[in-house]
């Protein structure tokens, strides 16, 4: 990883902003990630958001925290909170911000335990593809303390598949829709590819019961988007 995400928070934080992250995907065209967004604080915030940071308590980790923006909020509020990121520019941008306990840590090597997890702006992704979904929520899991809950946020994407006519194009023959290629691009530069995965409820839903764990769908977006808790 090159760390693009990471230089370009980098750069907004220290007061260098010139210009926005490029995204695109396998199934769609170049869109503008504004760097001001990834610095959000709560009145910007999507409603899935600002509920999940409202249902948080006790000992919190934020996972992929960016910025450190949901950390920051819970931290003012008097809560403990845990920020990893696997983006060394992102961990310095929280530090800075002012999250005391931030930290570059990939997920799947974190070992303490919770009474809140949080994985939010389409936390699913984070879980890359399919095949790995159960490996991340077992792991996650086990960070849970006694009545621990997690809170996750993603996309049905189905509607992006959808035609003109109202068809739908999915092929059936690949695997499941929400797998996507996802590429990154700041001034100039490319990312290597990653993959990044939408997860539609139901699924995800389906992915927690294999793995012991209780999904319930707290709220939805306005554009095919939820909050769940699992615990
Ligand atoms: C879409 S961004 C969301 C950032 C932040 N939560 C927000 O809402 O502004 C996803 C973040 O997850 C981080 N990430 C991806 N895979 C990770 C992993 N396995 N463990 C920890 N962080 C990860 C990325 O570096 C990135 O900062």
């Amino acid at each position: 990883m090159k760390d693009l995400f990471g230089n370009a928070l980098l750069d907004y934080q220290n007061g260098n902003y010139t210009e926005d992250l490029i995204t695109s995907t396998s199934i769609s065209d170049d869109d503008v990630l504004p760097l001001s967004y990834l610095f959000r604080d709560f009145k910007d915030m999507p409603k899935l958001e600002q509920k999940a940071l409202q249902m948080t308590k006790g000992n919190v980790l934020d996972v992929g925290c960016g910025s450190g923006s949901h950390s920051l909020y819970l931290q003012n509020k008097g809560l403990h909170v845990k920020a990893i990121d696997i983006s060394q520019g992102a961990i310095q941008v929280a530090q800075e911000r002012g999250v005391k306990h931030a930290k570059v840590l990939n997920v799947l090597k974190e070992t303490e335990t919770f009474d809140t997890i949080l994985l939010l702006m389409n936390g699913t992704g984070i879980f890359q593809e399919m095949v790995q979904v159960s490996n991340y929520l077992i792991h996650l899991k086990s960070l849970l303390k006694r009545n621990g809950q997690i809170l996750i946020d993603s996309s049905d994407i189905k509607y992006m598949y959808e035609d003109d006519d109202g068809g739908f194009w999915i092929d059936t023959n690949a695997g499941y829709y929400g797998e996507l290629d996802y590429y990154l691009s700041y001034k100039g530069e490319n990312e290597y590819p990653m993959k990044w995965l939408y997860l539609d409820f139901d699924t995800l839903n389906l992915a927690c019961n294999t793995v012991g764990l209780n999904c319930e769908l707290v709220m939805e977006g306005e554009h095919f988007d939820y909050l769940a808790r699992l615990h």
